[in-house]
């Protein structure tokens, strides 16, 4: 063995070496050629181990031969190893790209009850008129709900409302048949002027069919002022019937009867099916009548602590699902509460 041929053999271990380290193509193999070549049983110690063999002037320099090949192995294989790491990403990156033509999912958007739509609606109407929302319980005494509205026990108008009493409470508790029992918590609460609607949901023990729900949906108005007169609700109501029913809408007053107010009336607006021609929309009249209203008694007005020879007002209560049906042509009170998906996704 002579300098010569050790030096070749270096030279081929290099060539070997350099050739195995470009073939690999994954950080595993990579690994393994570096421990074969370069490892502490690998080929380029074992080689040097052989150096006992030169001539003793040749020893010192095979460290300036070897030196700059395991340099040079050691940057081609850091080299190779982040190069590996770059082909691995870009081959998941290629795999997993995204497709930004494909149109997004779709979001689940909800929608208000259509019941909620339409009493919101009410509220947007009358609050152009000064008009805000008061709150009102459900669960109500016989007194707020009948006895200081000027219905006292055993008259024959309680009739009009069949009533679903709380259970041990010796009739003294009801679930209100109307909202106009928030008419004297809403005078007691305050002062004239009074300009309010009073929103929610009443109950009757009715029986249920396409027109009649046990479970129902009122707006109460009040408004009471000095010279409050039936100029200025017939004015308010033509007003609201243009603005929820559109501008071509007709309107009539017919007398009616509620215990409550003096006088009282019927408000009809023209039918929204046949325009006033008649059909079974409208029974043939023409006419759908759509709230109850009338001035405040005086009996009522001094229950909620008001003077009726100062201040005079008006009341008038309509049934939202009504409202609500002839607005979106439901022709079954029941689909409201009945919780059917396929009939609330319409009102998207
Ligand atoms: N409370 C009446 C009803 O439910 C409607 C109404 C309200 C009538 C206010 C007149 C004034 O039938």
């Amino acid at each position: 063995m002579d300098l010569e041929s050790f030096s070749a053999q270096l030279e081929e271990l290099r060539s070997r070496a350099l050739a195995a380290v470009s073939k690999a193509d994954d950080p595993a193999e990579l690994d393994d050629v570096e421990s074969s070549f370069l490892g502490r049983k690998g080929e380029l110690r074992e080689l040097l181990g052989g150096i006992g063999q030169l001539p003793g002037e040749d020893r010192p320099k095979v460290g300036a031969l070897a030196n700059p090949i395991r340099e040079q192995l050691e940057a081609e294989i850091a080299a190779r190893r982040s190069r590996l790491t770059e082909i691995a990403l870009d081959v998941r990156l290629a795999r997993e790209r995204s497709d930004v033509t494909l149109p997004g999912r779709p979001l689940a958007v909800g929608s208000l009850h259509p019941l909620i739509e339409t009493q919101r609606e009410i509220a947007r109407i009358f609050s152009q008129f000064g008009f805000v929302v008061y709150g009102s319980p459900e669960v109500e005494t016989d007194e707020l709900n009948f006895q200081l509205l000027n219905i006292p026990e055993d008259h024959p108008a309680r009739d009009l409302w069949d009533t679903i009493y709380v259970d041990g409470t010796d009739g003294r508790y009801l679930l209100r048949t109307h909202t106009s029992p928030g008419q004297i918590r809403l005078m007691r609460d305050s002062a004239p002027p009074i300009r309010a609607i009073l929103p929610g949901r009443c109950y009757r023990y009715e029986a249920v069919d396409a027109s009649h729900g046990f479970e129902f949906f009122q707006v109460e108005g009040l408004m009471i002022d000095e010279g409050t007169t039936m100029a200025t609700l017939r004015a308010l109501l033509d007003e609201f019937a243009r603005a929820m029913f559109g501008p071509t809408t007709r309107t009539r007053f017919r007398p009616g009867y509620y215990p409550f107010t003096e006088p009282s009336v019927a408000f009809d607006i023209s039918c929204l099916i046949c325009g006033g021609i008649g059909c079974p929309a409208c029974k043939r009249t023409g006419w759908l009548t759509i709230l109850g209203a009338g001035m405040v008694h005086p009996v009522v007005l001094r229950n909620g602590g008001i003077d009726p020879e100062v201040h005079q007002g008006f009341a008038f209560g309509m049934g939202t699902d009504r409202i609500a049906m002839l607005r979106h042509g439901i022709p079954d009170i029941r689909a409201f509460l009945a919780n059917d998906l396929r009939f609330l996704e319409r009102f998207q």
